[in-house]
């Protein structure tokens, strides 16, 4: 395993996928991580980039035992520029302007057959590289010599003449560093050795073997599944993994989309073979919705209704599995958190803030666990959404829901601005069901990230009729991993189509219109 130490770059997560694609298996943990916390000894230590400056006051700074351990360290960026700040100080300069953007790269070789020139191998005098930095070094840290410069930056690559250590300004895991890839394959299979075994069939095996360690030959473990990839994907590897033991639970909130319900019964039930309980609370739901119109309120009261009816659930499958041989407690629940989460929330930062607050549908698990005493099991944490979806693929679910758009657990009531009522639900469900059908049939469904209709909460005249009609909103867009977004571009023939079979169909529409803003500034959700 290389261990990837980050300081928090937007594209720290991006250094673990092309390490991967090399089949070469990666963690990434916090760069103050201490190395004596460590349960494994890394084959190589790369330190990603960061915001900081290591001049900052609080920077942060890498446990200086990492140069201890005598393996290869490749530091990028600020990594770079950690590994000459720790040498002497005064080898690094504070930038006055940013260096943004591509540009190309000499390599400078030293010959023979020294160690140095090994992570440019094979790459020729010069590529194109993507940098983005203000500071720099403005000398060799004393040991290294020079592998690399560009026209702006006299080091771009270092490497330390004796031991296995490499600094580099450029950031080789963004695309536009066309040849990225090459020198993480030379850093982590040519210097480090990194056995190039990461496999998704592995990945089963491995984890199948220890969440049966983990949970034991008695304990229950319950769940909630949406019909999405990533609950799917969940539940179908712990029923692989203890059977009947998991307890699959599907929260029908009469806030789901056209015939879901049923589809995802069909699916985890009939295809899959899961220990599936839907629990009909439609009503429930909407009860306690009717005269809430602020977002964040209608969040908290789902978030919370869906925490009672899994407290009554975990108790119920306690009692019901007495005196049966699925006599054990229920000690665990099943979460399907996905790396890109999980860093996040590893940042040396901390948490951040924002999107991924809401993600757990109101704070679900940790009421869970503290009222509960339950322990969160979370067997996707290490992977990212398109190895989910292989993985999804390798475990026999079926494509369409592999490939299927997330949908928020909150469900429509977000997408219903204002008062949530059962009527306008029907109503978005009806248009949102004409819209991906569509989409689905013009076959453009993968080439967009997320699609929906919503209701807005004004009404407009609709010609020859008086009484004013309701106003669907739809958005479509494409996003790398929901953090950022663009508005799906549709032919314009098709998108007037669509519109024109929402206001001819559902009755009470008298318009439709298209979203086209970008997350940021806005979000994917409405509300
Ligand atoms: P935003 O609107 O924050 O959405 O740009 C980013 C992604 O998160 C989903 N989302 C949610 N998922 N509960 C969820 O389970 C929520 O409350 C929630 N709000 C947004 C959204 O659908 C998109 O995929």
């Amino acid at each position: 395993t290389v261990l990837v130490l980050d300081f928090g770059s937007q594209t720290s997560h991006l250094i673990l996928r092309r390490l991967r694609s090399l089949n070469v298996y990666a963690e990434m943990l916090p760069c103050t991580t201490k190395l004596a916390n460590l349960t494994w000894t890394p084959v190589g230590i790369v330190l990603s980039g960061g915001p900081s400056s290591v001049y900052d006051e609080g920077a942060p700074h890498v446990d200086p035992a990492i140069f201890d351990l005598g393996v290869p360290i490749l530091g990028i960026c600020y990594g770079c520029q950690e590994l000459a700040w720790r040498i002497n100080d005064k080898n690094v300069t504070r930038g006055e302007a940013r260096e943004y953007g591509e540009t190309d790269l000499t390599i400078h070789k030293v010959g023979g057959s020294n160690h140095v020139d090994r992570l440019f191998e094979g790459l020729g005098d010069s590529i194109h590289v993507f940098m983005s930095h203000f500071d720099k070094l403005v000398r060799l840290p004393e040991g290294f010599v020079r592998i690399a410069s560009t026209k702006n930056t006299e080091f771009a690559g270092i490497a330390h003449q004796t031991k296995p250590i490499f600094g580099i300004q450029l950031h080789p895991e963004i695309y536009h560093t066309y040849r990225g890839t090459e020198i993480l394959d030379n850093f982590s299979t040519k210097i480090c050795k990194a056995r190039q075994s990461w496999k998704m069939e592995n990945f089963i095996e491995k984890e199948i073997i220890r969440i049966r360690k983990l949970v034991g030959d008695k304990a229950q473990v319950i769940g909630a599944v949406s019909g999405g990839v990533d609950s799917t994907v969940a539940a179908r590897l712990m029923k692989e993994a203890i059977g009947d033991r998991f307890h699959a639970i599907l929260v029908d909130t009469g806030l789901m989309r056209l015939n879901e319900c049923q589809q995802v019964k069909e699916t985890l039930q009939q295809h899959l073979s899961i220990n599936l309980t839907i629990v009909d609370a439609a009503e429930l739901f909407l009860s306690r919705l009717a005269g809430v119109v602020e977002p964040e309120a209608k969040r908290k009261i789902i978030g919370e209704t869906f925490i009672d009816l899994f407290e009554k659930e975990a108790i119920r499958i306690e009692e019901e599995a007495k005196n049966t041989p699925l006599s054990g407690k229920v000690e665990w629940f099943l979460q399907g958190t996905l790396y890109p989460d999980l860093i996040e929330s590893l940042s040396w930062k901390g948490p951040s803030a924002t999107i991924k607050s809401h993600h757990n549908v109101g704070g679900l698990p940790a009421r869970m666990m503290n009222g509960q005493g339950l322990k969160l099991i979370e067997p996707l944490r290490e992977l990212f959404k398109d190895e989910v979806r292989e993985f999804g693929r390798q475990l026999g679910i079926h494509q369409d829901l592999v490939m299927r758009h997330p949908f928020p657990g909150p469900g429509i009531a977000i997408r219903v601005l204002g008062e949530v009522t059962p009527e306008r639900v029907e109503i978005v469900r009806k248009a949102d069901h004409i819209f991906i059908s569509m989409i689905k049939e013009a076959g453009i469904y993968d080439q967009m990230s997320q699609a929906y209709a919503a209701l807005d909460t004004n009404r407009v005249i609709k010609a020859n009729l008086t009484v004013l009609g309701m106003i669907i909103l739809l958005r479509a867009v494409t996003s790398a991993d929901f953090m950022s977004a663009e508005p799906f571009e549709f032919p314009f023939d098709l998108l007037k189509a669509i519109v024109r079979r929402i206001v001819n169909e559902v009755d009470g529409v008298s318009r439709v219109a298209y979203d086209c803003t970008s997350k940021p500034p806005g979000t994917i959700e409405l509300e």
